[in-house]
């Protein structure tokens, strides 16, 4: 499974890919992952808070409701484990992602500038 998870993750993220190592290392620290044939979101929820640490869809699968049906599924999961505010970080160039984020209700709350390879990294959270 966590092989599947990798190949996929390579397709979504062709410049960092991240082994099967790095997923189970993910899932031993406490991360969940929700993940199918053509999508995969890892989260980490600690007492009120959970941070999204990674999404994707498979390049041919997209703009099908994937990463919608993804997002809510998770939401659903973290409701019942009493989380109330989800934070992630987006890369400020990464329209289709923060698109993404916006409509399911997500708010720009800072950046950090240059985080990632001098692209600015735009914190957001969302009130559940
Ligand atoms: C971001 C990503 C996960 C979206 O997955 P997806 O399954 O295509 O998304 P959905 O079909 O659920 O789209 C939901 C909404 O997001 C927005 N959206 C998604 N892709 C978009 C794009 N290319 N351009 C503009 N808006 C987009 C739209 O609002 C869309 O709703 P609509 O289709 O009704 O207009 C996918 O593009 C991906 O895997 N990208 C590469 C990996 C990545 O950048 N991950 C995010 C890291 S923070």
């Amino acid at each position: 499974m966590l092989d599947n998870l990798a190949n996929l993750h390579k397709l979504c993220f062709p410049d960092k890919p991240w082994a099967a190592e790095e997923f189970a290392d993910l899932k031993k620290s406490g991360c969940e992952i929700i993940a199918s044939q053509n999508g995969f979101i890892v989260y980490r929820a600690v007492a009120d808070e959970a941070e999204i640490i990674t999404i994707g869809v498979h390049p041919e699968a997209r703009r099908g409701g994937i990463a919608v049906a993804m997002l809510g599924i998770m939401e659903a999961d973290l409701k019942k484990q009493g989380v109330k505010h989800i934070f992630l970080e987006v890369a400020a160039d990464n329209s289709p992602a923060r698109a993404l984020y916006e409509q399911n209700g997500f708010v720009k709350i800072g950046v950090r500038p240059k985080y990632y390879d001098g692209i600015d990294a735009v914190m957001m959270r969302k009130d559940i």
